[in-house]
């Protein structure tokens, strides 16, 4: 098969993980006799240095040409640290999800067995978690209107969401679910908040459709806690974009590292291929990111953008053969692992590579 793929490594550890993402897939194109041929676009602090535009219209043409983007992240201390800068990295990767119509993030949980050790929670509690957050990604907080007013002193950022968008998210959400175990949990805080009263009554009527899930309805406090307790309960787990992102940093402890959380970013167009980590700037440039997360990254690329299903757990079986020989990188090593057996970015994925 012939595809385009565009690496768009942003900022930071991105650089250094999509590295290893995009030899992971050029090895599968050898294996397989495909023909994947690679272009590179800027994005985040990368592109404000380069020209002023955190996501330069070129990178966005690039992108709607192209049949998936691997994305890396962005991100700079340098703004982090500036609450007043009006251009910021974060803002080219929000432009780049809304002009794509990627509005469902698709994040999975899955502890491999390997890692029960290199998790805080405890092994029985953790064994058999598994776990798909379907986060809305193109609504909420995130892009209502935002801005200050008393002269600076009052800030406010609208959360908005309409029918269409709960309904669209909520039906990917159902389906998946119905290729799974079947259960369904939507997290809200309808209690409280208007936009998630709205959610609850769409998901509701969504579920109509699907008699077959099981469906309950979380509030995003308890889902916080639940998942800690007890998070071989969820199966598919929808919800809105703020809430998502904060609830699956979390469900990374319940796959060992954010090293090693994949996501895959859909809608209308064009699919991303992202993923949850950020730019990791304490550890940038040191060589000892985990470049697993934009690996298991690119198997869902290969998976869902291009239909190649035996490539994708090609991919997903290097990851556990490495695991299984005892390699690890720093975020994922406990204190049984021996140090030789501690590697870098490159020195893991030339293990990956090796068992493609
Ligand atoms: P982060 O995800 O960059 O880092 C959080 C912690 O996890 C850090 O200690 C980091 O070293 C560790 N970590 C993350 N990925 C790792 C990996 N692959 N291997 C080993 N350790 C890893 O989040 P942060 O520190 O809150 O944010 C840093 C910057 O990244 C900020 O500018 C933020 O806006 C940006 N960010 C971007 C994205 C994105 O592009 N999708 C996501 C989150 C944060
Ligand atoms: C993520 C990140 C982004 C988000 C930021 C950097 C805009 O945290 O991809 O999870 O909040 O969506
Ligand atoms: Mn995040």
């Amino acid at each position: 098969m012939k595809k385009n793929i565009l690496i768009v490594p942003g900022d930071g550890i991105g650089q250094e993980v999509t590295a290893v993402g995009k030899k992971v897939l050029d090895k599968i194109a050898a294996k397989y006799g495909h023909e994947f041929t690679y272009d590179e676009a800027l994005i985040g602090h990368a592109a404000i240095e380069a020209t002023g535009n955190p996501l330069p219209d070129e990178s966005l043409e690039k992108m709607k040409k192209s049949d998936a983007v691997l994305f890396g992240a962005v991100g700079h201390p340098k703004y982090d640290n500036d609450p007043s800068a009006k251009v910021r990295p974060e803002q080219g990767l929000l432009k780049m999800r809304k002009e794509l119509g990627l509005y469902a993030n698709l994040r999975p949980i899955k502890l491999f067995d390997e890692l029960l050790g290199a998790s805080s929670i405890k092994p029985e509690i953790l064994k058999g978690a598994d776990i798909l957050f379907f986060r809305e990604l193109t609504g909420d907080i995130y892009f209502g209107e935002k801005g200050r007013k008393d002269n600076g002193d009052t800030a406010f950022d609208i959360a908005q969401y309409s029918r269409y968008e709960v309904e669209r998210i909520a039906r990917k959400a159902f389906e998946a679910a119905m290729t799974r175990g079947k259960k369904l949990c939507s997290v809200d805080k309808a209690n409280v908040i208007e936009t998630s009263r709205l959610w609850r009554e769409v998901v509701q009527q969504v579920a109509k459709e699907y008699p077959e899930v099981e469906v309950e309805h979380q509030f995003v406090d308890a889902t916080a806690m639940l998942l800690i307790k007890d998070p071989k309960r969820f199966d598919v787990v929808v919800t809105a974009n703020l809430f998502g992102d904060i609830l699956t940093d979390e469900a990374s402890q319940i796959a060992g590292s954010m090293g090693m959380l994949a996501s895959a970013s859909i809608g209308d167009g064009t699919g991303v291929y992202e993923p949850i980590h950020g730019s990791a700037h304490d550890i940038t440039g040191k060589g000892i990111a985990n470049p697993m997360a934009s690996v298991l990254s690119a198997a869902l690329l290969l998976d869902i953008s291009f239909g190649m299903k035996q490539e994708s757990e090609d991919v997903i079986n290097a990851v556990d053969q490495v695991l299984k020989a005892g390699f690890r990188t720093g975020d994922i090593a406990d204190a049984t692992t021996p140090k030789e057996k501690i590697l870098g970015t490159d020195a893991i994925g030339e293990e990956l590579l090796s068992r493609i």
